[in-house]
């Protein structure tokens, strides 16, 4: 299974902060946010993986990120010029994606809660049809929507509908099989001009290979696209790391942890951030793993 990570788009929403750097590589809390999303198909056994940005900030992205040897993975760049939709992605990765089944995740999806690794772990492994995950909301209007039947089966997804048929939210992180690619080159533009997803999403849910997976009570998933959401996922962050001691979406120790990287890779990691907490905490899992051995 190949990953997308879909980091286009202007940011203008948060306009002037992302003004300098793209909303994905603003911190949320203390990693750029571009790691949530990273870590997420990381935990799906995903290794290679394609970020798309805008022109402007490829360069940051790969500044920032390189070529992932040092965590055992592979991120490969593509530039989106205009934003043509989160379906275009597919277009875009055409050449990256071959014949292989991908999974999508919006660069500024956060995720967070117990038992997602094992959830992502089965779902990486599917090679049918598609998964997307479904997440209860208050405002369900400004997401796709699934509506369920008596016995809740997903008998349809509305993109932003003014009558939702129920309060889930299909998130931003998508799987599917290998013939996303040729779905996607069916898609027409919306009235938003926009290849949608939800349109994508339909066609797999008419052919009845569609799974909507369902996050619980008790999840969370972040939305960071005003700046009051984002100091709240800030903010949520630091409460998780404060109380548990557990950081979430530290790269280094995901990799890690995948079995991606050696107890000396990791160290050698952790040596870059040697004067903060950063550091601290993978001097740590460094610590304890060879008190192991
Ligand atoms: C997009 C999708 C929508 C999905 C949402 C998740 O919305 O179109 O179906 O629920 O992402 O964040 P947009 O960001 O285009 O408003």
């Amino acid at each position: 299974m190949k990953g997308i990570i879909l980091a286009g788009g202007a940011g203008s929403r948060l306009y002037p902060a992302s003004l300098p750097i793209s909303k994905i590589l603003l911190p949320v809390y203390d990693k750029p946010m571009a790691y949530y999303p990273i870590t997420t198909l990381m935990l799906a056994g995903i290794r290679d993986i394609l970020i798309i940005s805008n022109p402007n900030d490829l360069g940051n992205f790969q500044r920032v990120l390189g070529d992932g040897s040092n965590l055992g993975v592979k991120f490969s760049y593509a530039v989106q010029t205009e934003t043509r939709g989160i379906a275009d992605s597919f277009l875009i990765a055409e050449n990256f994606i071959q014949n292989s089944p991908v999974a999508l995740i919006l660069g500024d999806n956060i995720f967070h809660g117990f038992g997602f690794s094992s959830m992502l772990k089965a779902v990486g492994k599917k090679t049918e049809g598609a998964t997307v995950f479904g997440y209860q909301v208050n405002d369900p209007q400004r997401f796709g929507v699934v509506e369920f039947d008596n016995s809740n089966k997903a008998v349809s997804i509305e993109e932003k509908p003014m009558n939702p048929k129920s309060n889930y939210a299909v998130t931003g992180l998508y799987f599917y099989d290998s013939n996303v690619v040729q779905y996607a080159k069916t898609l027409k533009p919306s009235a938003r001009g926009e290849l949608e997803i939800t349109d994508l999403n339909n066609i797999y849910l008419k052919n009845g290979a569609l799974d909507v997976e369902i996050l619980g009570r008790g999840f969370a998933w972040l939305d960071t696209g005003t700046f009051e959401s984002l100091l709240q996922a800030s903010n949520f962050v630091q409460s998780m790391e404060i109380n548990t001691g557990m950081k979430i979406a530290c790269i280094e120790e995901v990799a890690y942890r995948m079995g991606y990287i050696s107890v000396r890779e990791l160290e050698e990691l952790g040596k870059k951030y040697k004067n903060n907490g950063y550091g601290a905490y993978i001097q740590k899992i460094v610590d304890q793993a060879k008190v192991k051995v």
